[in-house]
């Protein structure tokens, strides 16, 4: 079989965490090539074409240049939010397969442009929402289809950082990104839940974001430290997303999903193990959660309340984080699976399940500008008036 030709499109923070090693593991398979890369900033393309492209390896600061070389097969898409739809229905109709980076859009109507340009070109999509691969979801995703806690009525779908705020990137600028740790962090909680479910048929959402310590406060004075220990400030002249969010999201068969995103809240620590996306499922057996990086499944056994503890601590680290060997990159291996295949029905994550997440968090961001929940017609769609 030919190998298969990926260009990236952003060769930033997440190319670099990644897609970068994450491919470079398929291209030393001998599954695909790394022919083509593109960033507006020419030195982080150059770099990253050095350190995982094939020698001949092309390096562009447009990414229409990149789309228009026939011999590329598929591309990821990793810029900023905003960007998605616009490059994802480029690349489509160029004639790439794609894997862009979640969340799928910034807006529910650019992720529907996105689904419409995928059914125009016949052309396969996907959304980058990784947490789904991690041992410990993996796990719950049994417990749950096994049976083990029955049929879900109540979720929390969390990632709560007391002081998390990103300081590299674009993250705090709304018009790049579109909002703050809700369609960021949010995104991943919701997804993760909304996938163990098995259950996408929403009724109504209701939510609100606070714009309070983003601005308000001093960063100087706010105690938030990097990955290394040491201080941290974002800036709060620029900030203007909001700082957390919360969302309540009825479906369809009556349960209820509590969804909470936050960056900075002044909790006294931070939500989950290791600062992962997790989720809490209440269902009419039993119920289960992953606060602890580990599938803590609660039901009575003997007439008795019991907690058990599910599958093994494995950490989750990125690719591009691994201190020793990378661990196999499950999104990429299933995404190049897919490709080999020419089949939509071997991708993971679906557009039409992303598609609902965004929309989710948009109806939430809607809702709390317009202090009104929001319904869906019948086409499952918005119904902003
Ligand atoms: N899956 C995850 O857990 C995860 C984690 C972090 C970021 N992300 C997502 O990845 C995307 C990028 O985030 P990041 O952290 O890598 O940001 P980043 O700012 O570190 O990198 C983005 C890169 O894209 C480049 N870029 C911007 N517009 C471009 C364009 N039109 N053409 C070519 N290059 C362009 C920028 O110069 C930059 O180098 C975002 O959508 C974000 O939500 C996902």
């Amino acid at each position: 079989m030919a190998k298969l030709k990926i260009g990236f499109i952003g060769c930033g923070g997440i190319a670099n965490q990644k897609h970068l090693p994450g491919m470079k593991q398929q291209a030393e398979k001998g599954r695909v090539d790394l022919v083509a890369f593109c960033d507006l900033i020419p030195e982080r393309a150059e770099k990253a074409a050095k350190e995982y492209g094939t020698p001949d390896a092309k390096v562009y600061t447009d990414y229409r240049e990149l789309l228009a070389d026939p011999a590329i097969d598929a591309v990821h898409v990793l810029t900023p939010n905003i960007s998605h739809c616009e490059i994802t229905v480029a690349a489509l109709e160029a004639g790439k397969h794609v894997l862009c980076e979640k969340p799928m859009a910034a807006t529910e109507a650019d992720a529907i442009k996105m689904i419409e340009a995928r059914d125009r070109t016949g052309k396969m999509l996907t959304i980058g929402y990784q947490y789904r691969h991690f041992n410990v979801n993996y796990v719950a995703k049994k417990v749950v289809d096994e049976g083990w806690i029955g049929d879900v009525y109540y979720a929390e779908a969390s990632l709560l950082r007391r002081r998390g705020v990103p300081t590299w990137g674009v993250f705090t600028d709304k018009s790049k990104q579109g909002g703050g740790p809700l369609i960021d962090i949010g995104t991943h909680a919701l997804d993760l839940t909304l996938w163990l479910m098995n259950n996408y048929d929403v009724e109504y959402v209701v939510g609100t974001s606070f714009e309070k310590l983003g601005t308000l406060l001093d960063p100087d004075h706010q105690g938030q430290n990097n990955f290394r220990g040491e201080p941290d400030h974002w800036n709060n002249k620029t900030y203007d997303v909001e700082d957390s969010a919360v969302g309540q999201i009825k479906m369809k068969n009556g349960a209820v999903i509590n969804l909470r995103a936050s960056w900075a809240l002044n909790m006294a620590e931070d939500r989950g193990a290791n600062g992962q996306a997790h989720t809490m499922l209440a269902g009419t057996k039993g119920g289960l959660d992953t606060f602890t990086g580990q599938v803590r499944l609660n039901h009575i056994v003997g007439n008795e309340m019991a907690t058990t503890m599910v599958g093994r601590v494995i950490p989750n680290f990125l690719p591009g984080f691994s201190q020793g060997p990378a661990p196999l990159s499950k999104e990429h291996d299933i995404w190049v699976t897919a490709l080999e295949a020419n089949d939509p029905s071997k991708l993971f994550v679906t557009a039409e399940q992303a598609y609902v997440v965004t929309k989710i968090l948009d109806s939430i961001y809607y809702s709390s500008k317009h202090n009104k929940p929001v319904y869906f017609g019948e086409d499952g769609r918005p119904i902003y008036d």
